[in-house]
């Protein structure tokens, strides 16, 4: 018999655990081997992320990374989960319009086997967002730097930190939360910022290099087992110094999402 410790994570749950104020935890995973260990660390969320581009195939950028690749990864990783929700990322112009868009979300579930897709882009992916909302598709938005932007961006930076540009990320939180996605994830903007920003929305809003007070975190599985040759700053290797080995790693980053006690000051942007 399901308890709450081993009742798969939904929607629902993660709309509860945001009411009452109690930390999501979420980490990424690419293969089925570390998606039962990710699972049984007890995150709520399971993200494939296109950081695999950078992670596991070794590049620059996500760019290169494919649907096809996609779809392989999130199909893994959904033979490695029992309980954690899986979200699968949606690649570079996977969703230049509705109707790509649609058709790519729609294998990343039914050939990947995700319960969510995530998606880059303020406002303009409002259209998107909205037409796989209405078709049962439950989104998650991506704000501040955008890894599919980096050329547009100059470069792997932080955003929000001028006032112009942190009203604009308010008002595309509220709009895409309004078009329909069920959570959002915000990186690397600064923490008081993405405070504003989870206070504005209803929908859970997720950090990472976003301070911790946010609804939640999200981390790279290689940047926090320390596999990354250059983490980025806001990482924490969770590895480091363990004598209980990688599970043990994994547990140690659920507790601190959920303590509060990470990302310390050291891992958060002013
Ligand atoms: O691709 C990814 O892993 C991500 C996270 C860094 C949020 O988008």
């Amino acid at each position: 018999m399901a308890n709450e410790s081993t009742k798969p994570v939904t929607l629902t749950t993660l709309a509860k655990m945001k009411a009452e104020g109690e930390k999501i935890a979420v980490m990424t995973a690419y293969d089925a081997g570390f998606a039962r260990l990710v699972d049984e660390s007890g995150v709520e969320v399971i993200l494939v992320g296109d950081s695999l581009g950078m992670v596991v195939q070794g590049g620059d950028t996500t760019l290169p990374v494919t649907m096809d690749e996609m779809v392989y990864h999130t199909r893994a990783v959904s033979k490695g989960r029992t309980r954690a929700l899986l979200i699968g990322d949606m690649p570079f112009m996977s969703y230049p319009n509705v109707d790509t868009a649609l058709a790519n979300a729609a294998r990343l579930i039914q050939q990947g086997g995700a319960q969510m897709v995530k998606l880059e882009g303020n406002a303009r992916q409002a259209e998107v967002i909205t037409a796989l909302a209405e078709r049962g598709v439950p989104v998650c938005g991506h704000l501040g730097l955008q890894p599919q932007y980096v050329h547009k961006l100059g470069g792997y930076r932080v955003q929000g930190r001028e006032r112009k540009e942190a009203t604009a990320m308010l008002e595309d939180a509220s709009l895409l939360a309004r078009a329909g996605a069920d959570m959002l994830i915000l990186e690397c903007v600064p923490a008081l910022l993405a405070e504003e920003i989870a206070k504005c929305v209803d929908i859970p809003v997720i950090g990472i290099g976003a301070g911790n007070r946010t609804d939640g975190q999200v981390l790279v599985l290689h940047d926090l087992l320390g596999v990354t040759e250059r983490p980025p700053r806001f990482a924490k290797d969770f590895l480091d110094g363990r004598a209980d080995g990688i599970p043990g790693a994994l547990r140690a980053y659920v507790e601190a999402v959920k303590s509060g006690a990470f990302p310390g000051p050291e891992h958060t942007i002013e």
